[in-house]
């Protein structure tokens, strides 16, 4: 490479595929999936037909939505020796180590783990994608002390995933919640983790091990964590009337407010817009009303300090207050957000194979020394 190339730090605005799964707009603060604008998915779509527009690149008909939903529900239920491994895992690792572990566990039993053809990775993709919401319940169960469930007939994937995680079947409007929680988490470009998978598969090596380096990178609290940190920062405040002499005391540290700002958006994130009108259902009928009474007071003051600098609520803003509604402590938040992006990790998976299908190989400018004379390790 030649040195007078420009090092994009970070690979900040370096374009390395075409893509037709997402859409950002980060100044004017639009998300589309395929073309359909990411509200009017989550109002009136679910998890299993947003899936299908990313696999596919289209939406559903009817009969297709049924059959590729009768399809996912088929394939939920983990091999035994997933749930004997899940078993022995120990109670107070984090459940993405355990996600991480379970999945490479999936691809070791998996006889067919080498076949990359289009129709084996369509399969896995849909096994991967149906498996991930059942590891995740199943490690919630472990870590709790409570049996591990398998998936019941009849209920949707959304329906399913809080059916497993907490023992009962969930009322209609715990479902519609969880369907919007997943369907704004299931894409968004190329993402840290999004990057890792294609990176990982264009070494043309089995999907399973490109999802278990996908699920590492989001692991990190710079991608998947920071709506823990959200959850926090509420304990902290403690009460609405306190955010003034917090935010006071977070500028004179030059802190920065969780759940605000990102590389992206310089406006406010579409998803945290629809996730703030869920929540203040949620609020207003589960008894929540302390944490988002202080999320709305702090986007009020933080807001006038911090917007004229772009820098507005994102995703992970209100999304804790939705999880934990939903029956999830704080380190499932991020596996929540593996169920999701599961989809489009794999969409971009089988797109890029489709497309590109190159060796991803970037390269750095050489700062070291050439040539030193080699003494032999007795004369060091
Ligand atoms: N609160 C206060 N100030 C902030 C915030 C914030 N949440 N975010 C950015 N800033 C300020 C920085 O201090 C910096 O100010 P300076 O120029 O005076 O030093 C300026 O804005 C630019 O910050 P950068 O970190 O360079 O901007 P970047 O675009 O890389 O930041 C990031 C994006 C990392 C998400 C940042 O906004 C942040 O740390 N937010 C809080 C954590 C968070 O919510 N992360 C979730 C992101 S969404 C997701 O991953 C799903």
């Amino acid at each position: 490479m030649a040195a007078t190339t420009a090092i994009a730090r970070g690979l900040e605005d370096v374009i390395f595929t075409e893509s037709s799964l997402c859409f950002i707009d980060g100044e004017q603060g639009r998300l589309y999936y395929a073309g359909y604008k990411i509200q009017d998915l989550a109002e009136h779509s679910t998890f299993e037909e947003v899936t299908y527009l990313l696999l596919h690149g289209r939406l559903p008909s009817k009969a297709e939505l049924k059959a590729f939903s009768a399809k996912l529900a088929s394939l939920r239920a983990l091999p035994p020796s997933v749930i004997k491994q899940i078993k022995q895992f120990p109670r107070n690792a984090h459940p993405m180590s355990m996600l991480r572990t379970a999945v490479s566990e999936l691809g070791m039993v998996d006889e067919t783990e080498a076949d990359v053809s289009p129709e084996a990775l369509y399969e896995k993709s849909l096994s991967l994608i149906a498996k991930f919401a059942t590891i995740v319940a199943a490690t919630k169960r472990h870590r709790e002390g409570q049996k591990i469930l398998a998936p019941r007939k009849g209920l949707s994937h959304a329906a399913n995933f809080l059916y497993m995680s907490n023992g009962r079947v969930p009322s209609k409007e715990e479902t519609k919640l969880m369907d919007v929680a997943l369907i704004l988490q299931a894409e968004h470009g190329f993402n840290a983790s999004t990057f890792t998978a294609i990176a990982t598969y264009s070494t043309q090596t089995d999907i399973y091990s490109a999802i278990v380096a996908a699920v590492g990178a989001l692991k990190g609290p710079r991608h998947g964590g920071a709506n823990e940190a959200v959850m926090k920062m509420i304990a902290e405040i403690g009460a609405p009337e306190n955010v003034s002499s917090w935010l006071a005391e977070l500028q004179a540290k030059k802190g920065r407010v969780m759940g605000m700002g990102h590389r992206v958006y310089k406006s406010y994130d579409p998803r945290a817009g629809v996730l703030d009108k869920y929540a203040a259902l949620v609020a207003a009928k589960h008894g929540h009303s302390k944490e988002y009474a202080i999320l709305k007071e702090l986007e009020r003051q933080a807001g006038a300090i911090y917007n004229p600098k772009g820098i507005y609520p994102n995703v992970d803003f209100y999304s804790g207050v939705v999880y934990s509604d939903l029956g999830y402590s704080l380190e499932f938040f991020t596996p929540i957000f593996a169920v999701a992006r599961i989809s489009g990790w794999c969409a971009h998976i089988l797109e890029y194979t489709k497309t590109d299908n190159r060796l991803l190989r970037p390269d750095s400018h050489y700062t070291g020394k050439l040539d030193l004379p080699y003494i032999p390790l007795s004369k060091r």
